[in-house]
């Protein structure tokens, strides 16, 4: 479907292929269990891709975004039920929050801390609006000295979460909706990884113990909360690479995913799922230092979290691409290898970058391709000039 994409298309370019991506679409709400899937917003970043996930099943309901401006933006376009990822805590957007939930839209904060609490009710107070909250719990393992997990939220047990609870029920103006658990360790780490062949079964291990600690862990929360008389709307946990886990968790309403509708690099490494790549970006060569090595037009689009090699994007097709270990991904040239493809100047390499969302920050549009057509153009956030971090 690649072929001939760049006679088509003007590069660089984002293209996505739309039948893998409604693939994805399928398999991932074939993947939940029967609960219901909040779409994060981070690993998309375009509006008619949500539209697009939302019109595929209804299995899928809510976002998770990333930034309070993220979420005023989406609910103006007329999303609801949307639960903000992160705490955050700039006033002017929170102001809008609270008097865009007094009109009846539904945009829910994460909180985690006593500071949080007392800054939301203080800007209810002040604008005669409300907050629906969110509790964030962290659901990381500890292996010995191990951290196994993220660094977010301090609120480890059922005695941390009915503190807090407590805390909001004390106001008016601020309502607990659900409790979140996003288990990092599982659904983002890999344990496939290629030249990892000894920490792959390591990882795997430590993944399967996280999995019946967490499981206890949420349940005992959530009944403690129900002791205390807080019923929730919501248990939020996972994401695209703990779906197999999260789902088969009683105590969980619903789960978070983003990245698998892309399918993005470092996707390809998980044991228990295989999802189709359906987001690429095409760049030109544009000229031919040496026999063999074909310079392309940008591609230095390496993905965030720790450095390394996995990060880097890499040439899929024409397959047998190799960057070169002294530039890599370029800032604005990117050398590939290949030993047996004859190129020509202006013609497209394709690539993969290694995570989802972040891509669609480099780019305006993304290219909609069915059977080699070009069948949509969709703006990203970018394009409709929107950056939220
Ligand atoms: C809170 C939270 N939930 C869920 C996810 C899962 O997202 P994805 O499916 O894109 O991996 C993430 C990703 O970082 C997250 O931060």
């Amino acid at each position: 479907m690649l072929k001939n994409v760049a006679r088509d298309v003007s590069l660089p370019a984002l293209i996505l292929d739309v039948h893998a991506f409604d693939d994805n679409c399928k398999k991932i709400a074939e993947m939940a269990n029967g609960k219901s899937i909040r779409i994060a917003t981070k690993s998309i970043r375009s509006v008619p891709v949500l539209k697009r996930v939302f019109q595929s099943n209804s299995i899928f309901k809510g976002l998770m975004c990333f930034s309070p401006n993220e979420a005023i933006f989406l609910a103006e376009k007329g999303f609801d039920d949307i639960l903000l990822g992160y705490p955050c805590w700039d006033e002017g957007a929170l102001i809008q929050i609270a008097q865009f939930n007094g009109n009846g839209t539904q945009i829910t904060c994460m909180v985690d801390s006593s500071e949080h609490i007392d800054h939301l009710k203080e800007i209810a107070e002040k604008v005669n609006g409300m907050f629906y909250l969110c509790i964030d719990v962290d659901m990381s393992t500890k292996f010995g000295s191990l951290h196994f997990g993220v660094r977010r939220s301090p609120l480890k047990n059922e005695e941390d979460v009915i503190q807090l609870a407590l805390k909001i029920k004390q106001s008016p103006r601020i309502k607990l909706l659900g409790i979140m658990g996003y288990e990092a360790q599982i659904a983002g780490v890999g344990d496939k990884m290629p030249a990892q062949h000894l920490k792959n079964p390591v990882i795997a291990f430590m993944k399967r113990k996280s999995i019946t600690e967490i499981k206890v862990r949420r349940k005992t929360i959530v009944q403690a909360l129900e002791r205390e008389g807080l019923q929730l709307a919501f248990v939020n946990g996972g994401g695209t690479g703990s779906l197999d886990s999260t789902s088969k968790e009683e105590i969980v309403t619903e789960l978070t995913a983003g990245s698998g509708f892309y399918s993005p690099l470092l996707f390809d490494y998980y044991r228990n799922f295989r999802l189709k790549p359906s987001l690429f970006f095409a760049l030109p060569v544009v000229r031919k230092p040496a026999p063999n090595i074909y310079t392309c037009l940008g591609g230095g689009y390496v993905s965030s979290g720790p450095h390394g090699k996995e990060k880097v994007p890499q040439p899929v097709y024409p397959s047998g691409g190799k960057l070169l270990p002294f530039e890599g991904a370029g800032e604005v040239q990117t050398p590939v290898y290949y030993e047996k493809e004859a190129l020509e100047i202006g013609d497209a390499i394709i690539f993969r970058a290694a995570k989802a969302g972040e891509i669609c920050e480099r780019f305006n549009e993304i290219v909609c391709l069915a059977d080699q057509q070009i069948v949509d153009r969709y703006h990203t956030y970018r394009g409709e000039g929107k950056c939220f971090l």
